[in-house]
C-alpha cells in the first residue's frame, strides 16, 4: 500500500501526572527501551522519518535528546493543554509552510507503546477504503475502565457517533464496552478545519483530541472505528502497574518469538529478556536469566540461572555458567565463563577459553584455548592462546594516573597470585613462579621469579617455646 499521502503525528507533550514520577512518561520503559522509542520504531515501519513529528513538551530537551538518533522531527507544545491541543500545535506547525500539508494524519500516542506496524497499515487500509474523515482504532478489553469510549451509531457498523472520556460517561454508558487506544487517522484538512472550535469545557479542563469525531459527525463527515486483532497492542500505560503489565507482555512475546525459533527457555516468566535480543537456535535458557540491550547469543549456548548478559555477543556452544555478569563483551565459540565471571566492557574471551569464578576482566582479549579459572582481574591486557592464569593473578593496570597494557605471550604460565604491573610483557611460552610481582619483562621461554627466597629455620617453633619459659621445660 502507498503511504505517500501519509504523515505521523506521535503525541509525547504530556507528563504523565499520574505515574508520580519525575521522569517523563514516554521516557519510561518497557522491554528495556523507552515507551516513545518503541512508538517512533512501529512508525517507521510504515512512514520515513522525516515525515514522523513527535510532539513534545513536558521536558521537551530530556525527551528530544533520547529519541534524537531516530530522525524523527519534532513539534512543540510548550503548555500541555490536552491532546486536542498538541494537535493544535502541529496544525500550527504546518502553518508556517517548512513543510507540505500531508493529505491524511495518523495519530499514534506515545504511551501506546506495544501497537504493531501491520495494525498501523491496516487502520490506514481501513481509512483510505472507508473515504473516512477520521478511523479511530478500537479495542474491547475487559475492563474498559479509564479509557474513552467510542459509541457506534449501529452496534455492527463502522459509523462512529462519538467518543465519550471516562468521566463524561452518562451512568447508562458506564459499561460501554468499546475502548479508544488514542490512535487515529484523521483526513488532515477535515481535522485541521475543527481543532480551533475545541473546548475546555470537560472534567479535566483540557481541549479533547476525541471531541473532534462527534464534530466531524455533525458536520455529515464519516467517522469509523475498526478494532484492533489484539487487544494488548493498543493498551495505554497510564500508571507504573499499568507499564509493568504491559512490559510482561512485551517480554513474554520475545520469549515466544525466540522460542518459536527453536530456543528452549525454561520458565520464560522469569526471564528478562529484551526486544531486540537474538538467540539462535538450540540454546537453552535457564530460569531467571536477564538477556538486555543489543545482546546477540549463538546456537547451542547454556545460559544457567542468575546471569544478566547486557549488549553482549556470544558465538555458538558458549556455556554461561549461574551468577555471571555480562556487559560489552565478545565471547568466542565453545568458551565457558564462571560461575560468577565479571565480564566488563571490551572483554574478548576467544574460542574454548574459560574464565571461571570469581574473575573480572576488562578491556582485554583472551586468546583461544586460554584459562582463567579463579579469582583474577585481568584489565587491559592482550593474553595470547594456550596461556594459563594461576588463581589470584592481578594485572595491575592502573598507577593511580594512567592506564597500563599487560601483554601475555602465547602458551605462558603465570603461577598463582601473582601480580603483574604494566605496563610489562610476558613472552611467548614463559613461567612466572607462583606469587611473583613481576615489574620487568620475561623474555620468551624464561621463568622469572619475582618474590622472596623462602626462608625456612628448623625447629623454630620448639626454640622459640624454650626461650619464653626461661630454658624450663615444662
Ligand atoms: C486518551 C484519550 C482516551 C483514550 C486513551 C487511550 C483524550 C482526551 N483521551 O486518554 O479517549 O482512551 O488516550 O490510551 O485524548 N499528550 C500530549 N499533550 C497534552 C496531553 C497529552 O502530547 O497536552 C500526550 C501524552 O503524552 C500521551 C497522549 O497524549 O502520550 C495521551 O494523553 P493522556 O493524558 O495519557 O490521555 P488519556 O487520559 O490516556
Ligand atoms: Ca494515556
Amino acid at each position: 500500500m502507498d503511504l505517500a499521502d501519509f504523515a505521523i503525528a506521535i503525541m509525547a507533550a504530556g507528563k504523565g501526572t499520574r505515574l508520580k514520577s519525575k521522569r517523563p512518561k514516554v521516557l519510561h520503559e518497557i522491554g528495556g527501551q523507552a515507551l516513545l522509542l518503541h512508538v517512533i520504531a512501529a512508525a517507521k515501519t510504515v512512514v520515513p522519518a522525516e515525515r514522523i513529528y513527535c510532539i513534545v513538551g513536558h521536558e521537551a530537551e530530556r525527551v528530544q535528546r533520547a529519541v534524537e538518533g531516530t530522525g524523527v522531527g519534532f513539534v512543540m507544545q510548550a503548555e500541555q493543554r490536552g491532546t486536542g491541543h498538541a494537535l493544535q500545535m502541529v496544525k500550527a506547525w504546518f502553518g508556517l509552510g517548512s513543510m507540505p500539508i500531508p493529505k491524511h494524519l495518523l495519530v499514534l500516542s506515545g504511551d501506546v507503546p506495544l501497537i504493531r506496524p501491520e495494525t498501523i497499515r491496516a487502520i490506514c487500509e481501513e481509512h483510505l477504503r472507508e473515504h473516512a474523515a477520521m478511523t479511530i482504532l478500537t479495542a474491547t478489553p475487559p475492563d474498559p475502565t479509564g479509557y474513552g469510549r467510542v459509541l457506534r451509531i449501529a452496534p455492527d457498523g463502522p459509523e462512529v457517533m462519538a467518543i465519550v472520556e471516562q468521566k463524561s460517561l452518562r451512568p447508562e454508558q458506564l459499561d460501554a464496552p468499546e475502548i479508544n487506544s488514542g490512535i487515529y487517522c484523521f483526513d488532515t484538512a477535515k481535522l485541521f478545519s475543527k481543532l480551533d472550535s475545541l473546548s475546555t469545557n470537560n472534567a479535566h479542563g483540557e481541549f479533547y483530541l476525541t471531541d473532534i469525531a462527534a464534530m466531524l459527525v455533525e458536520d455529515g463527515e464519516r467517522v469509523v472505528a475498526t478494532r484492533a486483532d489484539s487487544v494488548d497492542e493498543v493498551l495505554g500505560a497510564n500508571t507504573i502497574a499499568e507499564m509493568m503489565h504491559l512490559d510482561a507482555a512485551m517480554r513474554l512475546a520475545t520469549a515466544r518469538r525466540l522460542m518459536a525459533r527453536g530456543v528452549t527457555i525454561f520458565r520464560p516468566e522469569t526471564c528478562v529478556i529484551d526486544a531486540q535480543v537474538e538467540v539462535g537456535a538450540d540454546t537453552v535458557i535457564e530460569p531467571y536469566v536477564q538477556l538486555l540491550g543489543d545482546t546477540r547469543v549463538g546456537t547451542e549456548c547454556r545460559i544457567r540461572s542468575y546471569s544478566v548478559v547486557q549488549g553482549s555477543v556470544l558465538g555458538d556452544g558458549v556455556m554461561v555458567r549461574n551468577g555471571c555478569i555480562l556487559d560489552g563483551a565478545e565471547v568466542g565459540d565453545g568458551a565457558i565463563l564462571g560461575p560468577y565471571a565479571h565480564l566488563r566492557p571490551e572483554s574478548r574471551i576467544g574460542e574454548q577459553a574459560h574464565v571461571g569464578n570469581f574473575c573480572e576482566t576488562k578491556k582485554m582479549t583472551l586468546g583461544r584455548g586460554s584459562k582463567a579459572n579463579h579469582l583474577t582481574y585481568l584489565g587491559d591486557a592482550i593474553i595470547g592462546a594456550g596461556v594459563n592464569i594461576g588463581a589470584g593473578v592481578i594485572t595491575c593496570n592502573y598507577d593511580g594516573v594512567m592506564k597500563h597494557t599487560t601483554v601475555i605471550g602465547d602458551g605462558a604460565f603465570i603461577g598463582s597470585d601473582s601480580t603483574l604491573v604494566a605496563p610489562v610483557e610476558v613472552g611467548v611460552g614463559a613461567y612466572v613462579a607462583a606469587g611473583s610481582c613481576i615489574t620487568e619483562a620475561v623474555p620468551e621461554g624464561a621463568l622469572a621469579f619475582g618474590r622472596a627466597r623462602q626462608v625456612t629455620k628448623p625447629d623454630w617453633v620448639a626454640k622459640r617455646k624454650a626461650a619464653r619459659t626461661g630454658g624450663q621445660r615444662t
